[in-house]
């Protein structure tokens, strides 16, 4: 049965020899559902690994309390803890055959073998294992060890799964085929699935759920499209997607609008918590490359200083304003293209700009 997981106040701090102290994580607070893809998204160091340990039980907290569902579980050894993590190294056993690798988690519980193949078989045809059954794991494929692994923590059928950047061993093309295999999966038997990355196109196409960490804290919780498109600082901007900033102070606000004042213009920007900032407030307004008009209509001037064609779209550098933006256009192929020296204007397609505190 799928669990939600709450962290409560969590917090892990580490002290070295020299009696230094590093706050790892930093009295985080998160809710997720259960059935729910939630990912731990945020640069290196930032603490993903280590929350990931503490609700797996692999690290005591220092502060805090994690829930499955109603039953706090700070005080229940990893073992006895109704979660299963699969790590970035697979962590299989060499020695047993694949078939044995997966089976090992059941048979330690003690189940018939009769229940142990009514759950496996199931899992070994989705994850289109059996081929493989009798294999060794040296004997297999990097994108197929990692199949395994995974089969091996869903058989146990868990309450809550854990991943460790699963896939970063993985070349691109089968990273993207196993993130979509993992999806379907996790939809299909309705698991919790908690999901540390790094990598942003992962954490976009595999969760309902991106909570963006920095330095030990959480920076911001929402849909893949609300971290995206109402950003609520500078870090989660630029750490999700392309930003461009264009600084500058409120000049007013009403309900649901700011008027920005920026050094060569002036933009009224559409946004939901635009109450939540003063006038006179320092701001910055996130534009997004693909938010960048360029053309020759428009009064705000600016220079190509770099254009490529991709093929898909075209990339343009443009010095607006003593500010360098990166734009891209997509379908360039239909459109009028620009090269480096064009003198242009710039427009900003207003439903996809949005507003930040400027630090
Ligand atoms: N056992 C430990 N002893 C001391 N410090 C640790 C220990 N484990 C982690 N840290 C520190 O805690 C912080 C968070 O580490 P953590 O492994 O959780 O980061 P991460 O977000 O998973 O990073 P990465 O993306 O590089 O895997 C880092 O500063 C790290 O050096
Ligand atoms: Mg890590």
């Amino acid at each position: 049965m799928a669990k939600s997981v709450k962290l409560e106040n969590v917090t892990k701090t580490f002290t070295d020899d020299q009696r230094k102290s590093t706050h790892a994580v930093d009295h985080i607070n998160l809710h997720i559902k259960e059935g729910q893809f939630t990912t731990l998204l945020g640069p290196s160091g930032c603490g993903k690994t280590t929350t990931l340990r503490m609700i797996a039980g692999f690290e005591d907290l220092s502060e805090g309390n994690i829930f499955f569902g109603d039953e706090n579980v700070k005080q229940i050894p990893a073992n006895k803890r109704d979660c299963t993590m699969v790590f970035q190294s697979y962590a299989l056993f060499p020695h047993m055959t694949v078939y044995d690798n997966i089976c090992y988690g059941l048979r330690l519980k003690k189940l018939s073998k009769q229940e142990i193949d009514k759950r496996v078989t199931p899992i070994m045809d989705i994850m289109n294992l059996h081929v493989n059954a009798n294999r060794m794991p040296n004997q297999l494929s990097g994108g197929q060890q990692q199949r395994v692994a995974l089969a091996r923590a869903l058989v146990m059928e868990p309450g809550v799964l854990l991943f460790d950047e699963p896939l970063s061993n993985l070349d691109a093309k089968l990273r993207i085929t196993m993130r979509d295999e993992i999806r379907r999966i996790q939809k299909k038997l309705g698991i919790t699935a908690v999901y540390v990355t790094h990598d942003q196109s992962e954490a976009m196409s595999l969760s309902d759920q991106i909570v963006v960490m920095n330095a030990g804290k959480i920076e911001q919780v929402g849909t893949p499209m609300e971290i995206y498109q109402q950003p609520t600082s500078k870090f989660v901007s630029d750490f999700i997607g392309t930003a461009n900033f264009l600084d500058g102070k409120v000049e007013s606000q009403s309900d649901d609008m700011l008027t920005v004042q920026t050094k060569d213009t002036k933009l009224d920007v559409y946004q939901d918590n635009a109450l939540s900032f003063r006038e006179g407030q320092p701001v910055s307004i996130v534009v997004r490359p693909e938010a960048i008009i360029i053309d020759e209509q428009g009064t705000e001037k600016a220079k190509v200083t770099k254009s490529v064609f991709m093929g898909h779209i075209q990339e343009y550098e443009v010095e607006y304003g003593g500010v360098s933006l990166y734009a891209i256009v997509a379908d360039p192929g239909g459109k009028k293209t620009y090269s480096a020296g064009d003198e242009v204007s710039v427009r900003f397609s207003q439903q996809s700009l949005h507003v930040v505190p400027a630090s």
